[in-house]
């Protein structure tokens, strides 16, 4: 072999405009998309390219972001538009990429990287594991003019800021839901190829709601409407939503939720009346902790249980590192030395930290390792909360 055939291919961390045209090239063929947004993401993101002799061969972005994590802010990041070139697959490309954008992250004090993807295979050898799913749900618009009524204002284009703080407060209670960087928000509404709008209610002139959707005509009559955010404060604001989604009716057959717009499962379905609403599964998200010790101490912790666990990693970049988990007063401390009573793998720590498997699911299937039938079950009592990513990226 020559040795140019053997030479590794650079890693780009400040490509050129014509570099990154190139690698924006190869992921619009392997995502079968065109990509608008390409320049804001470059412009927020942290970038990585591929190259050999000939030019780019692949990169992905991480897009640094806020998760919530026990009621208590995470510094994560979103792993988005991994792609490699088709003649250059299976060479380790995507993986120089996504270690040189992670251990970049991980210096900077990221503790977390999340990432949607229909091919969780490709991701788990790298120690990510499935955190959660996302279901777009279709609800007959007739179906919910039979929520309970409340009286509320409904508000035509609310004031930004009121909209950017109750999301703010409510993002908070999910375990994995985004703190929105104040781009994204921009993002989200030009990334709205058709027509988008935004309405909320309110009480007393206080913002409880709001709902962000958009139309497309319909072949033969009518629109579609695509739901594509909401937020309520209570049940009675969500139902006020709904209320006023309602009265598209005479247009509007069916509205659509978009994926992760409402968690799984909705609390929409505890009123509707008829078993005729459908739901339809998306790709789920994953989660990698690239640094345990700040995942597990800065995250919040069930106020009520009191625990000390003897942690081992037993594989990934931090194999062998052990850590005593002192659990009080909703926060943890971390010791060094006995972590040998439950052994976990880090998929198994990203899949349990998230809130979407057990451990004692983890461990029946094989990530979690322990002979203590106690310490497992403290465990499924300090992440209890089913897990919600509702941004996609
Ligand atoms: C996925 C992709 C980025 C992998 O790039 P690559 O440079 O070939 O990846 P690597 O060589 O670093 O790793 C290849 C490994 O991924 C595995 N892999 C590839 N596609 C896979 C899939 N769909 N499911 C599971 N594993 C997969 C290969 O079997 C190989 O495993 P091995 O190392 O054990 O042999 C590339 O195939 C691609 O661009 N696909 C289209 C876009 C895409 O699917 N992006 C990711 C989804 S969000």
């Amino acid at each position: 072999m020559s040795d140019d055939a053997m030479r590794l291919p650079d890693v780009l961390d400040e490509p050129t405009d014509d570099q990154w045209e190139q690698y924006v090239s190869i992921a619009e063929r392997s995502f079968g998309v065109p990509l608008p947004d390409a320049p804001l993401l470059r412009s927020n993101g942290l970038v990585r390219l591929a190259a050999d002799a000939e030019g780019v061969i692949g990169g992905a972005i991480a897009l640094p972001f806020t998760q919530y994590f026990g009621g208590r802010p995470l510094s994560s990041a979103g792993l988005s538009l991994v792609c490699v070139n088709p003649s250059a697959r299976g060479d380790g490309v995507a993986r120089m990429v996504v270690d040189s954008l992670v251990d970049h992250l991980r210096e900077r004090g990221v503790a977390l990287v999340a990432l949607w993807t229909p091919s969780p295979g490709i991701y788990r050898r790298w120690g990510w594991e499935v955190a959660g799913g996302a279901s777009a749900y279709t609800v007959p618009v007739t179906s919910l003019r039979t929520m309970p009524r409340r009286h509320s204002r409904v508000v035509a284009d609310p004031d930004p800021g009121s909209v950017f703080a109750l999301h703010a407060e409510l993002a908070g209670h999910w375990d994995g839901a985004l703190h929105r960087p104040g781009w994204w928000w921009g993002w989200k509404a030009s990334a709205a190829a058709k027509e988008r709008h935004h309405y909320g209610v309110a009480n007393d002139d206080r913002l409880d709601g709001y709902v962000a959707y958009s139309t497309q005509p319909l072949p033969e009559w009518g629109q579609s409407m695509v739901v594509e955010d909401l937020w309520a404060r209570d049940g009675g604001a969500f139902s006020a939503l709904c209320t006023f989604l309602s009265k598209h009716s005479s247009f509007t057959p069916h509205i659509r939720f978009a994926p992760g717009v409402l968690p799984s499962p909705p609390e929409l379905s505890l009123w509707l009346p008829q078993y005729d609403w459908h739901e339809h599964p998306w790709h789920p998200w994953m989660l990698r902790i690239i640094d345990i010790e700040s995942a597990l101490t800065t995250r919040g912790w069930p106020v009520g249980v009191r625990a000390n666990i003897s942690l081992r990693m037993v594989d990934g970049p931090m194999a062998g590192t052990e850590l005593d988990l002192m659990i009080e007063d909703g926060k943890a401390r971390l010791g060094h030395g006995s972590g040998r009573q439950v052994m976990l793998t880090e998929r198994g720590a990203a899949a349990w930290f998230s809130g979407c498997w057990s451990a004692s699911r983890l461990a029946r299937a094989g990530l979690i390792t322990t002979g203590d039938a106690h310490t497992l079950a403290t465990m499924d009592s300090l992440v209890a909360t089913r897990p919600w990513l509702p941004d996609r990226f």
